[in-house]
């Protein structure tokens, strides 16, 4: 096996999603759509276009809805050809690449996310693997996905990559913060690493989104890693223990995130993907210049 195939992805979906109660009372924070899609289906499709095969979906105790929105629904695709062609219906149906192999672990206790990813290490055989987070959904726009662009970094540099991007003073404590060698390079290896520290304790202000490139050699680590920030054992903590053995370098992505777990960012990612929609794009800024704003 080659030392530089990264084939698997891991997406953890079993937070609670108490930030959206009680919209995620019966259903998964990761199933809320941007405009017609579920948050997981643009995750799912990042990860498509960035050549991962396979997809470990770490879900809650008994939870389908993730599953059934990426299985096959023939009833569903019969129905819709009665009135439309086989090209619509596809497009309305299906929600996974062919190649793409999806595999669901459940998560039996909300341990947090170091334990999720843990969680996942049966179905790693590489060097390497990927985590990504599907509330950050990230718009690369022109320059492609975000984990494309950490692909790339990673076929050329053959070393750990997580996405960064400046965050506002403010803002430190809801993010992983990283100082690097270089501070002001496009990437750089991280020198350390900490799980949503106040603004006078971060290193820097470049805070960690949701995706990462990690040896697995982590996953042993992530063993010994003692309940962090939340009485949750955080993937932060098990990065910051390799980090003085493994090479891990902080990538500033080029694009746009929107921070889905909150709100805010939610409704901004509605509003801006709704003014990109080939559908609804130019009546919708249509309205919202001359009606609301
Ligand atoms: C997690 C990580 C954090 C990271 C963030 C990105 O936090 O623990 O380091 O910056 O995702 O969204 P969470 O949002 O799950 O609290």
């Amino acid at each position: 096996m080659s030392e530089l195939s990264l084939k698997t992805i891991i997406f953890p979906a079993a937070g609670l999603g108490t930030r959206f109660l009680p919209a995620t009372k019966a259903c998964r924070k990761e199933l809320l759509p941007i405009v017609d899609k579920p948050l997981i289906q643009y995750a799912a499709e990042e990860a498509a276009v960035a050549g991962f095969e396979q997809i470990i979906f770490i879900v809650r105790k008994d939870e389908k809805s993730i599953a059934r929105h990426f299985s096959d629904s023939p009833g569903l695709r019969e129905r819709l050809a009665k009135t439309k062609t086989q090209q619509e219906v596809d497009a309305l149906t299906r929600t996974i690449t062919p190649s793409v192999t999806c595999r669901y672990v459940e998560q039996p206790e909300a341990l947090g996310l170091g334990h999720a990813v843990w969680l996942a290490r049966p179905f790693i055989e590489e060097q390497h693997f990927a985590v990504l987070l599907p509330d950050d959904l990230i718009d690369g726009g022109s320059y492609g996905g975000c984990m494309s662009q950490m692909m790339e970094y990673y076929k050329n540099n053959k070393c750990g990559a997580i996405g960064v991007e400046e965050v506002a003073e403010s803002e430190t404590k809801k993010y992983g913060i990283v100082s690097t060698e270089d501070s002001s390079a496009k990437a750089s290896r991280i020198t350390t690493i900490v799980e949503k520290p106040s603004p006078e304790k971060a290193p820097s202000r470049l805070g960690v989104v949701g995706r990462y490139i990690l040896p697995t050699s982590i996953m042993s680590v992530i063993e010994d890693t003692k309940l962090g920030v939340g009485g949750e054992i955080q993937i932060t903590d098990a990065i910051s223990a390799i980090l003085g053995k493994e090479r891990i370098d902080a990538y500033r992505f080029d694009g746009i995130r929107y921070d889905c777990g909150s709100k805010l960012g939610y409704l901004q990612a509605n509003v801006a993907y709704a003014m990109q929609s080939e559908e609804l794009g130019v009546e919708f800024s249509n309205w919202l210049s001359n009606e609301v704003l």
